[in-house]
């Protein structure tokens, strides 16, 4: 059993023989990969869809793996009780619908040892969401499939929000820049392109606001670039 770059890397996050819950596992290759390698012992398998619970199962049966998870439908950690597992995975979602997902059920989220997170877009807006509500940032990385990079998060509830000196690191993850991550130059540079799209998209007419966006675009590519500068 092989996983995708992306999928292998949110697996290799999980501690050893750690209990895990796989939030939105659809086809459920990571719990099945983990343990089937006897890096885990047990896994919980969530799905608010019963399509993607039924993937999971099959791949569950395929590998012979009943008697070690747990297979719930149900919508994010509403199907957990506090204790029951160590560390969650929470992949494959929108930032925001993560951070839903993580206020719904503060007492399970705040009880982990880990959450592993993998947000498909709004990452901005999860990691203002954790630093914000006492969750500290313990590692993140990036992983490169099909010609996008991936961003990974790992938190941990320790009860103390975190300010950080500029807005540009909500966007850019300082652990991204201290463990000089070895896809943040293409990284940044994918996304001071994508500011740059955008700036010569926009329609430079003497509208206030237009001029607003423009600044702020501007200055934000202004930082990003510093910060490519540095590493
Ligand atoms: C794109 S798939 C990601 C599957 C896998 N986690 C991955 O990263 O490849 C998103 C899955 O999340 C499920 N999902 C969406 N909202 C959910 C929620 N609130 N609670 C649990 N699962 C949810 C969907 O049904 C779908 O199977």
């Amino acid at each position: 059993m092989k996983l995708s770059n992306r999928l292998f890397e949110i697996a290799s996050l999980v501690t050893k023989n750690k209990r895990i819950a796989d939030i939105g596992t659809d086809h459920g290759y990571i719990p099945a990969y983990l343990l089937k390698n006897n890096y885990i012992e047990y896994a919980i398998l969530a799905d608010i869809n019963k399509g993607p619970l039924e993937n999971a199962k099959k791949e569950i049966e395929y590998n012979n793996l009943q008697d070690k998870v747990s297979l719930r439908l149900g919508s994010g950690l509403e199907i957990l009780q506090v204790n029951e597992v160590d560390e969650v995975i929470i992949a494959g979602m929108g930032g925001v619908l993560i951070s839903e997902i993580l206020e719904k059920r503060k007492n399970v989220a705040k009880s982990l040892e880990k959450l592993i997170l993998q947000p498909m877009q709004s990452q901005e807006e999860l990691r203002k969401y954790l630093l914000n509500n006492g969750y500290e940032i313990i590692e993140e990385k990036l992983v490169n499939e099909d010609f996008r990079i991936y961003e990974i998060i790992v938190a941990k509830y320790t009860g103390k929000n975190t300010i950080l000196e500029d807005d540009i690191y909500y966007e850019v993850s300082k652990k991204l820049i201290e463990n000089k991550d070895i896809l943040l130059k293409e990284f940044l540079d994918k996304k001071i392109n994508s500011y740059n799209t955008t700036l010569s998209k926009i329609n430079n007419n003497n509208s206030e606001k237009l001029k607003e966006k423009i600044d702020n675009i501007s200055l934000k590519i202004d930082k990003l670039i510093k910060i490519k500068n540095s590493i």
